[in-house]
């Protein structure tokens, strides 16, 4: 199979047919075996099919209408109340699972933290509690940034449990960017630790919000989970230790009543201008979006151990670690460790050690794991898994095949699915049990309608390439842009009518759809979405320099890797040290994953008459392509 890229999009497909087909039982025993009938049945009755999902989960009043479009706003499960804890820990305490373990945790250094659902929901209730003596109120903003400790999910699920809604930030950012997503959200509190451990190092979390907080106004109070031994100073009134706040407060907190459409937690992702997109998520979609695709796409059952390796830093580990299995009633792994620390074998000991049931990671981990051989895997039972799966970017078919052979032992099936921080849940994938497809995703899960479309919204045929679209909305979806309609818009009205993903795509004969990579302005840089703008905007807050225009380049370990090209200011001249001071600028500001691998100082960009570098061009030449039509460019 290949595919050749020309023009913008236009890719032909040369099909070969390999398909994997899962030992039948799979599908005999799965929630949904039968993938053509579910999808059949939704497309019968849309509103019926999410219903009848909804109907598996309590709700404190039910709702009127299963949803409201009102081109582009939707609204899902009108007037119904709930709480989304209620369904992640109550529900679960008040039968059998009362003593099951929702919660191994283990940290670096082995220590290992169990907690089981009435546990947990006696940790969130204190910690609510803690949260509500402080002053936070139903709609006000948290933000949470954090290492993957418990104490994290417990957070989070402790905004939920009083209608706060939480930011998280992912632990790896730099303070410019914290600085950025407080503000932007004008968060009253942020929960944060000491420190972080990453490869036997520990990072300085706590600086780094000092540094963030200093322009803060609407920062009231930072609460802070103290790891290290003896512990910080804490700066009194201002500063408050996460153990101290959580012991004093009562035991019982009662969860807040919240209307469906009230938001749950806003997450930013990059996009196409220097600032980052508050992502907001409401109560009652975004629970049945992954309360389905828990159960129904991961297939997980009560015995089932899962493990996936995201941060909750990320939509992945909002769904997939913190919301969707506890809705479930799973039992959810969740480590510290890095997958070659301290060595290559860390995440298949621990699959083994733990007897991982479900495993679900990203492709970049896959392609490492590939490099290091299968001699780590291979020193370990593997024989624990029964599902596999993958994230984040496209998974090659080399890193599938490798996948399916090495680990999967070419028995268990791989779901490869695809989503977004902006959808909340999976979209695209191959159901459990259906005939698998190196490099294909698969199809739109029942419940979601996609298509592949040319510039004008047209569907094209089998084995072209196009833009990926979503055509109708889906319970949880995106329902704006904090504080930002006009971007929210763009979704939806790039094409008229249709959800537009920024990804290409091309299907397959069968329906099977191939994800490409991205159409904007983002690098997709180990599984990590990257603006152009804000690396460029990063760069440019050098005094050194003028003007930078950053390009993702193919990489075989990470998918892409960053180029930037700068234009130095008058006074200034190119030299090594002054790379890596660049480099060391970024990595501050943004964090280690925006650093650029390379950056060439160059004398001009390539712009075009109105004075837009045109990034399309500089990715030609650096390919050794060619750049297309270059009749609109100035110099
Ligand atoms: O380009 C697609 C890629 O990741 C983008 C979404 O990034 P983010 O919002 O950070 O969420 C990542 C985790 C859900 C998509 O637009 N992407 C995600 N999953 C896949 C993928 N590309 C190909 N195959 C996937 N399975």
């Amino acid at each position: 199979m290949g595919s050749t890229m020309t023009e913008d999009f236009n890719v032909r497909l040369v099909e070969d047919v390999k398909t994997y087909t899962p030992d039948p039982q799979y599908k005999k025993n799965a929630w949904m075996g039968d993938y053509q009938k579910a999808y059949n049945d939704f497309l019968a009755d849309k509103d019926g099919f999410w219903a009848k999902m909804a109907s598996e989960l309590e709700w404190i009043r039910p709702w009127t209408s299963v949803k409201e479009w009102n081109y582009p706003y939707a609204k899902w499960f009108i007037k119904a109340q709930l709480n989304i804890t209620a369904n992640c820990l109550d529900r679960h305490v008040k039968g059998q699972r009362r003593n099951k373990a929702a919660l191994i945790w283990r940290g670096e250094n082995g220590a290992e933290r169990i907690f089981t659902y009435q546990q947990l929901l006696g940790k969130v209730m204190r910690f609510a509690n803690a949260l509500k003596k402080i002053g936070v109120k139903k709609g006000d903003r948290v933000c949470i940034y954090m290492p993957l400790v418990p104490e994290q999910m417990i957070a989070m699920l402790a905004c939920a449990r009083i209608g706060a809604v939480h930011s998280v930030v992912f632990g790896g950012f730099g303070s410019a960017a914290l600085k950025m997503r407080i503000q932007d959200a004008s968060a009253k509190v942020v929960i944060t630790a000491d420190i972080g451990m990453r490869r036997g190092k520990t990072i300085q979390l706590k600086s780094i919000v000092d540094e963030a907080i200093v322009d803060c106004s609407s920062v009231e109070h930072v609460i802070v989970l103290r790891r290290q031994d003896p512990q910080i100073d804490l700066r009194p009134g201002l500063e408050l230790d996460f153990r101290e706040i959580m012991a004093g407060a009562p035991q019982e907190c009662p969860a807040e009543v919240m209307d469906a459409e009230d938001p749950l937690f806003t997450l930013y992702t990059s996009g196409s201008t220097g600032k980052p997109k508050g992502i907001v998520h409401t109560c009652g979609g975004y629970m049945v979006g992954t309360y389905y695709t828990s159960k129904y796409v991961f297939d997980m059952k009560d015995e089932d151990i899962f493990w996936c390796t995201a941060d909750p830093g990320w939509i992945t580990g909002h769904s997939y670690i913190v919301y969707g299995p506890l809705a479930v009633g799973a039992t959810v792994f969740m480590s510290e460790l890095t997958p070659d620390y301290p060595d290559a074998g860390s995440y298949w000991g621990l699959i083994e050690e733990q007897k991982i049931t479900i495993f679900y990671t990203a492709p970049t981990a896959i392609r490492m794991f590939m490099k290091l051989g299968e001699i780590w895997p291979n020193k370990y039972d593997l024989s624990s898994l029964r599902i596999i799966g993958s994230v984040g970017e496209p998974l090659n078919p080399e890193a599938f095949e490798w996948y399916y052979h090495v680990i999967g032992k070419d028995k268990i099936p791989i779901l490869d699915t695809w989503w977004q921080t902006e959808t909340g849940m999976h979209m695209i994938t191959t159901m459990i049990g259906e005939p698998m497809r190196p490099g294909f995703a698969g199809r739109p899960i029942p419940g979601v309608e996609v298509d592949v479309v040319d510039k004008d919204g047209n569907s094209v045929p089998p084995g072209t390439g196009g833009l990926l679209v979503v055509k109708s909305p889906w319970p949880s979806m995106l329902r704006m842009v904090w504080k930002d309609d006009a971007r929210y818009r763009v979704y939806w009205e790039t094409l008229k009518g249709v959800y537009t993903v920024g990804d290409l795509a091309v299907k397959g004969k069968d329906g099977y759809i191939m994800i490409l990579g991205r159409s904007d302005d983002i690098i997709v840089v180990a599984g990590h979405n990257i603006g152009t703008a804000e690396v460029e905007s990063s760069l440019v807050s050098h005094p050194a320099v003028a003007e930078s225009a950053v390009i993702g380049k193919p990489d075989e370990l990470k998918g892409n890797s960053i180029k930037a090209f700068v234009i130095l200011r008058v006074g200034f001249s190119s030299s090594d040290k002054l790379r890596q001071d660049l480099m060391y600028h970024v990595r501050m500001t943004l964090g280690p994953i925006a650093v650029p691998q390379e950056i060439d100082f160059v004398d001009k960009l390539p712009k075009t008459r109105s004075g837009k570098i045109m990034r399309r061009v500089l990715k030609a030449k650096e390919m050794g392509m060619d750049p297309g039509d270059i009749s609109t460019l100035e110099e």
